[in-house]
């Protein structure tokens, strides 16, 4: 057993612990990552990543069906599932393997070992196989331990028939038949996924609307595009159990006062995720956990004990790969001495449906909640020229300002690009934009990004290409 002297040790080399490390490195700071599973965490293995290569996928195969009004007819469109798991799993392979490279390259020691606290400065390393246990002292450690998926009662995930979004991810055949236990992103986004494929799809989510969270408006145009597509979306629906009938799963679930029967092939459980923090020995740390699991830091992601740090899903909500890597950016420089503080105004909140949702700032609602005027500019996709001419024109680009100052206070794009579009809006809110200063900004023609511009104008009574509400502009 030997004992290693690190100046910095990050637990965890997904998207909160992987650009940590490398920030380390890069500001000189002696540095080592271990991981217990794959560089990329989550993100890059069973998340983000592989999920948007089969929504692109399948959206495309979705869009050959859809096209003939264009002028465009496919003869034979048909989805390999096996290939498009191949070509998945390429793309995953080629950019866990880069998070290697980068970590190496930049000087600091990626080790694949599992992590446990033997005390506020001393974790343990546990090898695979018969390697002796390693023991790294470090000055500082980052705690990036993620988060895993719910499990809910009666629905015991084996990742055949009943399916986490790890599970969903590595289906290699498209089912009959999905039945989706939660109407949130990760269920929609993948049980769109196999819907565009020919999945016959049914949703059930528990609260009273579907992407509790999102811009309700938002959130009623993706149920419209399932439901257009055949799949059912049952809100108030509490699953409750499943039993075997004939080859088929038989889902029960509590729609108001009733118990109603589903017939699915494959039930995908997307009922939130939680923290990780077992299996760290993290009392021996010191280090306090929250009720729910989630690690308690302050604006420079330190936990209660000096020189342990936390950063990712572990510490809450948001639960999302760029918040993470925010903060892991946030830590090093903190650790490395610098005067950093995680002052994000805003992280985007992206849907990867069909059409897509993206948000910054507050909902209208959340607006007013916070005791502002609320201006509302709204410009559709259906009079944009750029969504006619690529056939995409279900949604909108909603601004939400101050009416007193048309300061931006929210974003809410719903169609096309929407997750690229949204880029824009968060630059806004980070700069304190008004809404002048998107709509004086020359955005280029014919483009979808023109929406933003125009509904930023909308807010103020400037529009051109919609007519404006009865009101005149702010300043
Ligand atoms: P979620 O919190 O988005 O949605 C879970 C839904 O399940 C909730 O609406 C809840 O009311 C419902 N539910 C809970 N128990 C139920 C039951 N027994 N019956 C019916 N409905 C029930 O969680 P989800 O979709 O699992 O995603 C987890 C996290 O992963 C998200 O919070 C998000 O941060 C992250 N994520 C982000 C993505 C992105 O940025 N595009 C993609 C995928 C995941």
């Amino acid at each position: 057993m030997a004992t290693i002297k690190k100046q910095a040790l990050v637990i965890g080399a997904g998207t909160g612990g992987y650009p940590c490390a490398i920030r380390l490195a890069q500001l000189g700071v002696d540095t080592m990552i271990v991981e217990k599973a794959e560089p990329g965490g989550v993100c890059l293995n069973w998340g983000c990543i592989p999920s948007k290569a089969l929504i692109s996928a399948t959206k495309l195969y979705h869009k050959a069906q859809h096209s003939a009004s264009m002028g465009v007819t496919f003869k034979g469109a048909a989805v390999d599932m096996k290939q498009m798991q191949q070509w998945k799993a390429g793309i995953v392979k080629k950019l866990t393997s880069g998070v290697k490279g980068l970590i190496k390259g930049n000087g600091a020691t990626y080790v694949k070992a599992t992590a446990e606290f033997m005390s506020p400065r001393k974790v343990r390393l546990k090898y695979d196989g018969d390697q002796e246990d390693d023991i790294v002292e470090a000055d500082h450690i980052v705690i990036a331990t993620g988060s895993v998926p719910i499990e809910i009662p009666g629905f015991k995930v084996d990742q055949k028939r009943i399916v986490d979004s790890t599970g969903a991810l590595e289906l290699d055949y498209v089912p009959k038949r999905m039945l989706c236990i939660g109407g949130g992103i990760i269920g929609l986004e993948l049980g769109q996924t196999f819907q565009r494929a020919g999945t016959e799809l049914v949703v059930l989510e528990g609260l009273d609307r579907i992407l509790n969270g999102v811009d309700a408006e938002c959130a009623k145009i993706v149920a419209r595009q399932i439901k257009k597509d055949g799949g059912e979306i049952h809100t108030g629906a509490m699953a409750s159990g499943w039993e075997e009938k004939g080859g088929s799963l038989v889902v029960k679930a509590k729609i108001g006062d009733e118990i109603k029967e589903f017939e699915t092939d494959v039930v995908l459980v997307a009922v939130g995720r939680r923290p990780v923090t077992q299996g760290l020995n993290i009392e021996k740390s010191g280090v306090k956990v929250g009720p729910r699991g989630f690690i308690p830091v302050d604006a420079r992601k330190q936990t209660n004990v000096p020189g342990i740090y936390a950063v990712g899903d572990v510490v809450g909500q948001p639960m999302l790969a760029h918040k993470a890597s925010h903060e892991g950016e946030v830590v090093a420089e903190v650790i490395s001495g610098k005067k950093t503080v995680d002052d994000a105004r805003c992280i985007p909140n992206i849907v990867f449906t069909e059409p897509e949702v993206a948000a910054v700032g507050m909902t209208a609602e959340e607006a007013a909640e916070a005791g502002h005027e609320v201006s509302i500019g709204k410009m559709p996709f259906a009079v944009s020229g750029r969504a006619m001419a690529i056939d995409e024109t279900n949604g909108f680009v909603k601004v939400i300002t101050d009416a007193k100052d048309a300061r931006v206070l929210g974003i809410h794009i719903v169609g096309p690009e929407a997750s690229d579009l949204i880029s824009e809006g968060a630059l806004a809110i980070e700069m304190g934009a008004f809404a002048e200063d998107i709509s004086l900004t020359v955005h280029p023609h014919p483009t979808l990004g023109e929406a933003i511009m125009e509904a930023a104008k909308h807010s103020i009574g400037e529009a051109v290409h919609i007519m404006n509400p009865r009101k005149k502009s702010a300043h």
